[in-house]
């Protein structure tokens, strides 16, 4: 096992990009811990934390501690059921190996957080600041994306080993800052710690859907995450909900019921006109999916938008991503292994192209995101209270009732909107501003959440994106249409 280098050699952008989030208005506004009523366990604050979708223990050292622990320890509960093999694999440019995710969630603490507020930091290693920086140019080199799989070494077990390290280091930071600040509000720190909690969410989920896609190129048809038995259940038909439209105020408000974090891109909130509307009140089934299929829907280019019937014809689309036809019913690869397809459960790995074909083959549309902000916002649909854990690994049927259903655990429900910045929108200076802003660019929001989302990491405003072409994420759709 190498020891720590005394190098420290990205040290200086690094110290720069802490001081710039530090000070930067939106980041050290919002992402310091002063939303201690969302974890205060009464009913009230049960209640707002069901709707603000944050970390219990956000707020102090102790309690960060603890949500840190919590944060960490699902991600190696992920990767414990895969193979080192398993998680060296890369399929295609855009999937990351496992233990590349495990080790870039690592550097990004390392990175972020150390770097600056540990006194005497010095790097795990220096070469892992060039394997595993994802994106951050201000931050230094980068290894190439399209060849993370090329990275035999450091093997998954060595991986652990860095994380264990980094672990260690940020346990003893935390603890030394509890006893030396005993207001425990440094905001940088705060800001820091709270931004790796989100960061690594996401790449828990990224994590799941890369080593679906690594799976499903292996012939054995590996059953990576057992599921449990299925009964077959009946959908009820879908019900349209009814939205009045008006100006609307969108984006992450400071002070409201909602979540206390949320990225930059949700920033700046305000006001837009959305015409009267519905809402489907759950999302498009597998059933549903296949009468689409059976009525010519990847043959009908009418139905198509230009650039994705290129791409059903390019790239031979039939099906959604992980189905195949097996000459007497349509099989479908999934997490807990290959099996028929259930005709009850939401259609999920479809692009936004075949969302839109969908939509045009029923005489519907897809939701804006303004739009589907404002309902959801409405109904009063809230993410399950933060519990460390993940909903599933494979979305389920809808169970009915009233309201919006399959909001935020089942799957990312496509728009029509591009992915642009919001009036006044400002990247931050520095490496964190690379975080959201220089994507906005050929790729189209989705909203809500899956079922492989983190609990805790949903929320009413967040504005996840993927170009339209994309499949291999828990994308499904949840229909719209005008009413004015
Ligand atoms: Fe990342």
């Amino acid at each position: 096992m190498s020891a720590p280098t005394t190098d420290t050699n990205p040290s200086p952008p690094v110290a720069d990009l802490a001081r710039t989030l530090g000070n930067h208005p939106d980041f050290a506004r919002h992402y310091q811990g002063d939303h201690q009523g969302d974890q205060q366990g009464d009913q009230q604050g049960d209640q707002q934390g069901d709707q603000q979708g944050d970390h219990p223990g956000e707020g102090n050292d102790r309690d960060f501690a603890q949500a840190y622990s919590v944060v960490r320890g699902l991600t190696e509960e992920l990767a414990a059921p895969l193979s080192p093999e398993d998680q060296t694999v890369q399929t295609m440019p855009d999937v990351s190996p496992t233990k590349w995710h495990r080790a870039h969630v690592t550097w990004f603490f390392e990175a972020f957080v150390l770097a600056e507020h540990q006194p005497g930091f010095a790097a795990y290693q220096d070469t892992y600041w060039t394997l595993f920086n994802s994106y951050y140019e201000t931050v230094g080199p980068r290894y190439p994306r399209p060849e993370r799989g090329f990275i035999s070494r450091p093997g998954a077990y060595e991986v652990g080993d860095y994380r264990a390290h980094v672990d260690d280091r940020m346990l003893d930071l935390l603890a030394s800052l509890s006893v030396a600040t005993k207001e425990g509000n440094d905001e940088t720190l705060t800001s820091l710690m709270n931004l790796g909690f989100h960061h690594e969410h996401q790449h828990q989920e990224l994590l799941l859907m890369d080593i679906k896609h690594v799976l499903s190129k292996n012939p054995l048809q590996p059953v990576a995450y057992p599921g449990s038995k299925v009964t077959p259940t009946r959908v009820e038909e879908a019900q349209w909900v009814n939205f009045r439209g008006g100006v609307v105020d969108v984006g992450w408000l400071d002070g409201s019921a909602h979540a206390a974090f949320h990225f930059d891109n949700e920033l700046p909130s305000h006001p837009v006109l959305v015409q009267p509307f519905a809402l489907a009140d759950r999302l498009v089934t597998n059933g549903e999916w296949m009468n689409f299929i059976a009525d010519g829907g990847y043959q009908r280019h009418e139905l198509w938008l230009s650039d994705g019937w290129a791409r059903v014809n390019a790239e031979r689309w039939d099906s959604p991503l992980y189905w195949q036809w097996d000459g007497l019913q349509w099989l479908e690869h999934t997490l807990h292994g290959t099996r028929p397809v259930r005709p009850e459960e939401p259609v999920v790995h479809v692009s936004h192209y075949e969302a839109d074909a969908y939509a045009t083959w029923v005489g519907k549309r897809l939701p804006t995101e303004f739009e589907w902000e404002h309902a959801v916002r409405e109904s009063g649909a809230h993410p399950a209270r933060p519990n460390g854990d993940i909903t599933g690994f494979h979305p389920t049927p809808d169970s009915g009732g009233g309201g919006l259903r399959q909001v935020f655990d089942t799957a990312w429900q496509w728009t029509s909107s591009a992915y642009l910045p919001y009036p006044g929108f400002k990247a931050p200076v520095g490496a964190i501003g690379e975080y959201n802003g220089k994507f906005m660019s050929g790729q189209m929001v989705l909203r809500g959440g899956a079922c492989i989302t983190p609990t805790g990491h949903a929320r009413l405003t967040y504005r996840n994106f993927f170009p339209p072409h994309a499949r291999w994420p828990f994308t499904g759709v949840r229909l719209a249409d005008s009413l004015a």
